[in-house]
């Protein structure tokens, strides 16, 4: 039907995708770096979100692997999500910056947990469902591929909108704070993360 848009196929991504390594990148930096979309952290935070060689290195990653959502007509790349392993990360510690304190004790076991990450729509693509099909095929993918049994987000916490969704999607914030990474790309010192959960099953 005219004006209607191709259906979205999501997939795992392989060394196959590096012929759309420039698509991809320009995907994701667009998504995290620019205006147009529904949201966006441009106003929050400096620089790419991901350079061209650490894109590369992360689309072979098969232990953090990451989802690409597609064009079924036209192939071309629209969204991305990594799924990364938890146990990997350093403990994110107790954080007590900016007025906030820790007080969430998390008590699923690293190995049984799942990390969302360099999850992006192109801004042009956005809002029309492409983000939470990427999401359900990501928590599809943590139970039946890597037998785990809760999902994680960081969000940074100036973006409420952003955690209103994850809300929507079964996220539940238990109080829970941790540092950004790299203080030097912040546009705004008070800047920091809420750490949002799920589990993948209602008991
Ligand atoms: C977050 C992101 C991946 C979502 O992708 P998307 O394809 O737009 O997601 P969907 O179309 O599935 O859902 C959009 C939701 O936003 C809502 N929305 C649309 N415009 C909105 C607005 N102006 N304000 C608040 N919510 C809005 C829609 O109602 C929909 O919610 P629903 O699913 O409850 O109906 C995408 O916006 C993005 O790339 N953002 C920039 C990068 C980023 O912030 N990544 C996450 C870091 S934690």
């Amino acid at each position: 039907m005219p004006g209607e848009k191709a259906p979205i196929t999501v997939r795992v991504a392989s060394e196959d995708d590096l012929k759309q390594l420039k698509q991809i990148h320009t995907v994701i930096n667009k998504a995290y770096r620019s205006e147009g979309g529904w949201t966006t952290e441009a106003h929050l935070v400096k620089e790419e979100r991901i350079t061209l060689q650490e894109l590369e290195a992360t689309l072979l990653d098969t232990v953090n692997p990451v989802l690409l959502a597609y064009d079924s007509e036209t192939n071309l790349p629209l969204g991305t999500l990594q799924i990364e392993t938890y146990e990997h990360y350093p403990d994110f510690g107790v954080f007590t910056g900016n007025g906030h304190t820790n007080t969430y004790v998390d008590t699923v076991p690293k190995e049984k947990q799942a990390v969302l990450g360099l999850f992006s729509v192109h801004p042009e693509q956005q809002s029309r469902g492409i983000g939470r099909k990427l999401v359900e095929a990501a928590l599809q993918h943590i139970e039946s591929a890597m037998d785990r049994t809760h999902a994680m987000v960081y969000v940074i916490v100036q973006r409420p909108e952003l955690i209103s969704w994850y809300t929507r999607l079964g996220f539940i914030d238990h109080g829970e704070k941790m540092q950004f990474p790299d203080a030097s790309r912040l546009k705004d010192p008070s800047i920091h993360f809420c750490v949002l959960r799920r589990p993948l099953r209602e008991n």
